[in-house]
């Protein structure tokens, strides 16, 4: 009933008067008629296989959707060959790995939909070793889910509270079962959640390793397309690869649900439309990811003197020995360039970098600039040719879009600011015909310091989206202790910058301690 009574205002708002407000947006771009478009809907998770598929490099693959619900289903396997995806196999509502994963998050204190990334981070401090650990796992297997031989959970119902009220957990009987209480949001975190958030991502990787096989059973493809909020777990994807259970695998970036709108418009395309797939094969049709919008220099500029900034135009040369020297020196930077990242991670056009391999860049970037809890670990970026020398990863592999988590090598744990507590490291490789700028960033640093491998995190703060224009970036730039802000060939120095007015509240208010 109280679920009831809090979705139906949204459903008379918005959900009943979707075709409305389709079309009161469509006008906004462009005069219609609305006698002439037809609206055409894509079931969710086709939405999500399409998402990856069709962009994809693979001309036929297995195609594996994994999210906490949409509509009924809750995970799928499917097959897409050229403009075709039939899909094989679904999991449905209550039942779902996602939410059981999102059940876990809200348990150890983080918010549902957005926190789970940081349950996988706090996975590796967990102890594999521990009695604890061992009893979790075997809680969670005996009396919270079973896994199939085909991958797919059934949850008891008993300790779930999400399909009939407000809230994703049962937490009396959470509690009386794990002897643990859940972790009240931005209190410390002990050893046990550490312990637990270990175990539920083994049931994790268990379940999507089996779902991977049983595509592969059903489909007889090697290769491997992902979507949905499961397949953001990068550490289980960087496994499915180690483990050799596909041969070749693909992740559409942007796997939550912002990417179904991209797959409801190639659905329409390849499948309603019947247009041909035209494929890569060097690289996906993602184009990078970088789909968002961009700046010219002139709005940087109008931008810069709206607020009396004082900044250095440099040429692009200038810039990259510049920038790589700032970066030497240990200083942070924040860097913004051309087309906007769509998807969650910011992948060298909206990113905070600094130099890896000083071990307290880590503390600095997560407390004084992101104003993040101090566990979180940061991601590499790699120049692609070299990505196999740092990490144990096969010499081919490419990992664009920060998907993949795969340990660093033994001889080359030089780059401990982004280095996992179990010396494992979210990989982004980057190639200079992706993008051109980063890359030479890269790659003058390298020429520097002899290391090809830079701290890259998004550009915002804790609970803020990533940045997007320039007034945005100048203000995260101003608010936070960013050293030097990079936008285009502009370069701010902070300490010339004068402070912002009656900015002081703003920034009280992200202070972590
Ligand atoms: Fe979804």
């Amino acid at each position: 009933m109280r679920q009831f009574l809090s979705s139906i205002p949204v459903w008379l708002k918005d959900k009943l008067f979707l075709k409305k407000l389709i079309y009161d947006e469509l006008s906004k771009i462009d005069e219609i008629d609305k006698k002439k478009i037809k609206l055409l809907f894509s079931e969710h998770h086709l939405s999500h296989a399409a998402s990856t598929f069709y962009p994809s490099p693979f001309k036929e693959a297995s195609i594996l959707t994994v999210d906490g619900v949409g509509e009924w289903a809750t995970a799928s396997i499917s097959y897409g060959n050229n403009e075709e995806i039939r899909i094989l196999k679904e999991l449905r509502f209550p039942h779902s790995l996602g939410l059981l994963y999102s059940a876990f998050t809200y348990y150890a204190g983080f918010k549902v939909n957005s926190g789970e990334y940081k349950l996988m981070g706090l996975a590796p401090y967990g102890d594999a070793a521990s009695a604890r650990f061992k009893k979790y796992l075997d809680l969670i297997n005996s009396q919270l889910v079973d896994i199939k031989g085909d991958g797919s959970v059934w949850l008891n119902q008993d300790y779930f509270d999400y399909s009939v009220g407000l809230k994703m957990v049962n937490e009396g009987k959470w509690e009386q079962l794990m002897g643990l209480p859940r972790r009240r949001p931005e209190t410390e975190i002990t050893q046990e959640y550490c312990d637990m958030a270990l175990a539920i991502q083994y049931v994790t990787e268990d379940s999507v390793f089996k779902m991977a096989t049983e595509a592969k059973r059903l489909t007889g493809s090697g290769n491997l397309c992902m979507a949905g909020g499961v397949a953001l777990n990068c550490v289980a994807n960087g496994k499915l690869l180690k483990k050799k259970i596909v041969h070749n695998l693909w992740i559409q970036p942007a796997a939550g649900d912002a990417g179904g709108a991209l797959g409801a418009a190639l659905s329409a395309y390849h499948a309603y439309f019947n247009k041909t797939r035209e494929l890569n094969n060097k690289m996906d049709n993602m184009q990078g990811s970088y789909l968002g919008p961009e700046y010219s220099s002139l709005d940087i500029e109008l931008m810069a003197r709206r607020y009396k900034s004082v900044y250095e135009n440099l040429s692009e040369n200038n810039l990259y020995d510049r920038v790589a020297e700032l970066l030497d020196n240990g200083y942070v930077v924040g860097w913004f360039q051309g087309r906007m990242e769509w998807g969650p991670r910011a992948l060298g056009n909206r990113s905070i970098l600094g130099d890896a391999r000083f071990p307290e860049m880590k503390d600095v970037v997560n407390r004084k600039i992101k104003f993040r809890e101090a566990f979180r670990p940061f991601a590499p970026s790699v120049l692609r040719e070299k990505a196999s020398e740092y990490f144990d990863i096969k010499e081919d592999l490419e990992s664009p879009y920060m998907l993949l988590v795969a340990p660093v090598k033994e001889n080359k744990r030089v780059i401990p600011a982004v280095t996992h507590v179990d010396y494992s490291a979210r990989i982004q490789t980057v190639r200079c015909e992706d993008n051109p700028i980063f890359y030479d960033l890269i790659n003058e640093y390298y020429k520097l310091t002899g290391v090809p491998v830079i701290i890259n995190t998004s550009f915002n703060v804790r609970g803020e989206p990533i940045v997007c224009k320039p007034e945005e970036a100048y203000m995260c730039f101003m608010r936070t202790n960013i050293d030097y802000l990079v936008m285009g060939n502009f370069l701010l120095n902070k300490r010339s910058q004068k402070p912002l007015k009656g900015d002081s509240d703003w920034k009280k208010e992200f202070e972590l301690d």
